[in-house]
C-alpha cells in the first residue's frame, strides 16, 4: 500500500460547473420537445369518482392529458426491500386510488411549461373521501414491531446484546428519556426532474440520480420491456441527500408521455408536490434507558424507537445498529416499531437511522455525565470499545479516542466549566459547549470497472457511481492519478450512465469505499498491460508515452471488485440492477466510519436566539482520498445536522393530510447567516482490513451527533435540556 497522504488537489469538475458547462436534466433541451405538469390530489385518502379534464384540454397548445385511465396496463415498481426499485411500491395514477394528499391524478404535456401548468391547475376531479391519519396518535392495529414484520431478517432484527433490563434495574445511575424528531423532506437545491425521449423503441432517460440502475430496470418492470431498452444517464445530481436513491413516480409518467406523443418530455416536479412526491424523513421518537456505575462505566442501555411508515409499506430503521455501537456497553437492547399513516412511504435522509438514533442516545449520554458529574469527553473516553457490541468481533478500525482527543484540544475544551449557565460572553450571552460522537456504517458494493488509456495523455475510467456534488469524480480521479502517474485533470470518469458497466446505487455513504478500491484494481492490471506493452518495461514513462511508442491509440483493461467475502455471483445481480452491498459486518471484522463534534451555541438573553458560532468536526473516516471534497462534505454534514436540529421541520394539518409546506420559505433550512466556522479533521489513518486503499466513508457519518452536540451545548448554556427537534427559541422562553 502506499501509505503517504493524498495531495489537496482541485475538484475535478469545479470548471465545469462554475462555467455552467455540467448540464443537469432540467437543463436538457432539445428540439421538438414538450414540457409536463402534475395535477395532484386535493383530498387525504379515497378515490377518484371522476376527472374533468375539458377545461385542461381547451388551453391552447396543450398536446397530452394522461388519467389512470391511460396507465391500467403498466406495472408498479415493487418495494426495494423486497426486490424491487422504489422507495414506495404504489406508482400514483395506475388505478383511481388516492392513497395521500399530493399524489399525481394527472399529468398535461404542451408546448410550453406555462400551458402545461395552466392546464394541470384546471384538471377537475371528484372523488369519494375516506378516513386518514397523519399524526403519531395511531390506533394499536397500526404500530408494527419490526422484528415480527415480513421485512427481511436479520437486517431488521432486534439487536441485543446481554441482558439489559436487569442491567439497568440494578446501575446505580440511570437516565430515562423520550426525545422526538419530526418529519423532514431533503430538498436539494435541483428538483426531480426526467428528460424521456424515445428512439426506434429504445427510452432513453436523463434524470439526476444517485440510482441510474434503479431507474432502467424499474421502468423496464414497469413497462415491460428488456432492459436492454432502456438508457439512463445522469452525469450529475444537484444534491440528492437520498431523495434520489431509487426510482422516482414522476419518471414512467414523463415516459409514457414521451412515448404517446412520439417526442421528448421534460418533467420538473415543482417545489410545493415535492413534499408528496419523495420520500421523506419519517417522524420518530426514541425512549433512552442507560445506567451506569458510579465510576462512570456504562452498564445497560435501552433504545426503544417507534417511526412513521405509510400505509402501504413498511420503511424500516435501524437505531440500536448505530446506538449500540457508540461504545463498549456489555448489555443493550434495541426494540424498533413502525406507524402506520396515511402519507407516501418515507425514505432514507441524510443518515436516516443514524442522525436521530444519535440525537437521542448522545443526548442520553451527555445527561448521565452530568448525572455523575463527569466531563462528557473523559466519560465517552472510559466507554470506547475496539469490539463490535452485538458480534463480539474486533472493529478493524475505531479511533474514537483520537477524534475526542484532537476535537477537544482544537475546540479548547478544557477552559470549559462545567456547571450549566456558567460562561457568558461579553454582550452578555450564554455560552455552551456541547459535544457529542457519531457512527455510520462502512459499507462497500461490488464494482465492474473498464479503464481506457489514450495516446494523447487522456485516461478514461467507466464505473458504476453518481455524482450528486459530493466529489465522487475527484476521489475516482485521485486514486487513477496516483497510480498511473497522470495529472488528475487527465482522468475523466464516465458514471451514473447505464451505457457502460453497471451501475449501483451510489448511498449509504458507500461510493468511495467501493469506486476507488475498483479503480485502483483497474489500475493495477492496466499497470501490467502497459508493461507488456513496452519492451523494456513500463517504468519512468507515461501511459501516452508507451502507447505512442507501441503505435497503439487506446489500450482498455476491465476488472472486477468486491467486498471482503462478498460471494462471485455478487457480479451477476449487480448486472440485474439488483443490490450489491456488504457491509459492515464482514467475515471476522466489523467496520464503521466514526466523527466526534465539539459545538459552541449562543444564547442571546434577551429574544433567546440560539446561534452556532463554532463546531470543530475531527472524522476517522480511513484514508482519505480527496481532501479538498471530503472536507466540504463535512462542511456540508455539519450544515445538515444544523438544519437538522434547529430548523428542519415538515407539518402536518390532521385536518387536511398530507404536508402542508410548500416551498423554501415554509421548510427551513439554514441561510448564511445560520452557519458560523466550522473546522475540520480528519484522522487520516487507512483501513487495510476493509479494502486496499484503506478508505471508509464520509458523507453520512457527519450529521451523525451534530444535533445532539448542539442540544448538549444549549443545556450547557441554559440548563434546559431540549429533546424534541428541532429546537427553536420558544423551547427556551
Ligand atoms: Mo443516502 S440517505 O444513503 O441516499
Amino acid at each position: 500500500m502506499n501509505d503517504t497522504p493524498f495531495p489537496n488537489t482541485p475538484r475535478v469538475d469545479a470548471y465545469e460547473k462554475v462555467r455552467g458547462a455540467a448540464i443537469f436534466a432540467a437543463d436538457d433541451a432539445r428540439p421538438g420537445m414538450l414540457h409536463a405538469a402534475l395535477a395532484v390530489a386535493k383530498i387525504g385518502k379515497g378515490r377518484i369518482v371522476s376527472l374533468d379534464t375539458r377545461a385542461a384540454g381547451a388551453v391552447p397548445d396543450v398536446r397530452l392529458i394522461l388519467t389512470h385511465e391511460d396507465l391500467a396496463d403498466l406495472k408498479s415498481p415493487g418495494y426495494i426491500f423486497a426486490g424491487g426499485y422504489a422507495v414506495q411500491s404504489f406508482q400514483p395514477m395506475l388505478s383511481p386510488a388516492i392513497l395521500y394528499r399530493g399524489q399525481p391524478i394527472a399529468l398535461v404535456a404542451a408546448d410550453t411549461l406555462e400551458a402545461a401548468i395552466e392546464a394541470a391547475n384546471r384538471i377537475d376531479a371528484t372523488y369519494a373521501a375516506e378516513p386518514f391519519n397523519v399524526t403519531f396518535d395511531v390506533p394499536p392495529d397500526d404500530i408494527i414491531a419490526q422484528a415480527d414484520s415480513p421485512l427481511p431478517k436479520p437486517a431488521f432484527a432486534d439487536l441485543v446484546a446481554g441482558d439489559a433490563d436487569k442491567a439497568f434495574a440494578e446501575a446505580p445511575v440511570k437516565v430515562d428519556a423520550v426525545f422526538t424528531t419530526p418529519p423532514q423532506h431533503h430538498n436539494p437545491m435541483e428538483l426531480l426532474a426526467t428528460v424521456a425521449e424515445w428512439r426506434e423503441g429504445t427510452l432513453i432517460i436523463h434524470e439526476g440520480t444517485q440510482n441510474a440502475a434503479s431507474i432502467r430496470h424499474g421502468l423496464a418492470h414497469e413497462l415491460g420491456l428488456d432492459p436492454d431498452r432502456v438508457q439512463v444517464i445522469s452525469p450529475y445530481a444537484g444534491g440528492g441527500f437520498g431523495q434520489k436513491n431509487s426510482l422516482q413516480m414522476q419518471t414512467l409518467l414523463a415516459a409514457v408521455a414521451a412515448r404517446r406523443l412520439g417526442k421528448p418530455v421534460k418533467l420538473v416536479v415543482p417545489r410545493a408536490q415535492i413534499f408528496h412526491d419523495a420520500s421523506f424523513r419519517p417522524r420518530s421518537r426514541h425512549r433512552i434507558r442507560l445506567g451506569a456505575d458510579r465510576t462512570g462505566r456504562l452498564v445497560a442501555a435501552i433504545h426503544e424507537s417507534d417511526s412513521q411508515t405509510s400505509r402501504h409499506d413498511l420503511f424500516p430503521t435501524q437505531h440500536a445498529a448505530t446506538s449500540g455501537r457508540l461504545y463498549g456497553i456489555p448489555n443493550f437492547r434495541g426494540r424498533e416499531r413502525l406507524l402506520r399513516t396515511d402519507v407516501q412511504t418515507p425514505g432514507f435522509m441524510r443518515g436516516p437511522w443514524e442522525h436521530v438514533a444519535s440525537f437521542a442516545f448522545e443526548s442520553a449520554v451527555d445527561e448521565i455525565a452530568y448525572t455523575l458529574d463527569q466531563d462528557p469527553v473523559e466519560l465517552r473516553l472510559a466507554n470506547d470499545t475496539s469490539t463490535d457490541t452485538f458480534t463480539q468481533l474486533p472493529l478493524s478500525s475505531r479511533h474514537v479516542a483520537e477524534c475526542l482527543r484532537r476535537g477537544a484540544e482544537r475546540f479548547g475544551w478544557s477552559r470549559r466549566s462545567m456547571a450549566p449557565g456558567s460562561m457568558r460572553a461579553n454582550d452578555g450571552s450564554l455560552i455552551g459547549w456541547g459535544v457529542a460522537i457519531g457512527a455510520y456504517p462502512a459499507s462497500v458494493v461490488a464494482e465492474i470497472v473498464r479503464l481506457t488509456v489514450l495516446a494523447d495523455g487522456d485516461v478514461v475510467i467507466n464505473v458504476g457511481a453518481h455524482e450528486m456534488g459530493q466529489g465522487i469524480r475527484s476521489a475516482i480521479a485521485a486514486i487513477v492519478a496516483r497510480k498511473l502517474g497522470v495529472p488528475a485533470d487527465r482522468v475523466r470518469a464516465e458514471i451514473g450512465d447505464t451505457r457502460g458497466v453497471p451501475q449501483h446505487p451510489t448511498a449509504g455513504s458507500w461510493g468511495t469505499a467501493s469506486v476507488v478500491p475498483a479503480a485502483s484494481a483497474a489500475a493495477d492490471a492496466m499497470l501490467k498491460a502497459l508493461n507488456d506493452l513496452s519492451p523494456s518495461g513500463a517504468a519512468g514513462q507515461t501511459p501516452a508515452q508507451i502507447l505512442k511508442a507501441a503505435g497503439r491509440s487506446t489500450l482498455e483493461v476491465e476488472s472486477r471488485h468486491k467486498g471482503p467475502g462478498q460471494p462471485d455471483d455478487i457480479y451477476d445481480q449487480l448486472k440485474a440492477g439488483q443490490l450489491a452491498i456488504d457491509g459492515p459486518i464482514y467475515p471476522g471484522f466489523v467496520t464503521f466510519s466514526y466523527i466526534a463534534h465539539f459545538v459552541e451555541v449562543r444564547v442571546e438573553p434577551g429574544t433567546r436566539r440560539i446561534r452556532v458560532p463554532r463546531v470543530v468536526s475531527v472524522v476517522d473516516c480511513g484514508r482519505v482520498v480527496s481532501p479538498r471534497t471530503a472536507e466540504s462534505q463535512v462542511r456540508g454534514g455539519v450544515v445538515w445536522g444544523i438544519g437538522g436540529a434547529m430548523r428542519e421541520a415538515s407539518e402536518v394539518d390532521p385536518r387536511y393530510g398530507g404536508f402542508i409546506n410548500n416551498d423554501l420559505a415554509e421548510y427551513v433550512v439554514p441561510v448564511n447567516a445560520d452557519i458560523g466556522a466550522i473546522e475540520v479533521e480528519f484522522i487520516d489513518k487507512p483501513d487495510p482490513r476493509l479494502n486496499s486503499t484503506g478508505v471508509k466513508g464520509v458523507g453520512e457519518v457527519v450529521i451523525t451527533g451534530v444535533a445532539a452536540a448542539i442540544a448538549n451545548a444549549i443545556y450547557h448554556a441554559t440548563g434546559r435540556r431540549l429533546r424534541d427537534l428541532p429546537i427553536r427559541i420558544e423551547h427556551l422562553l
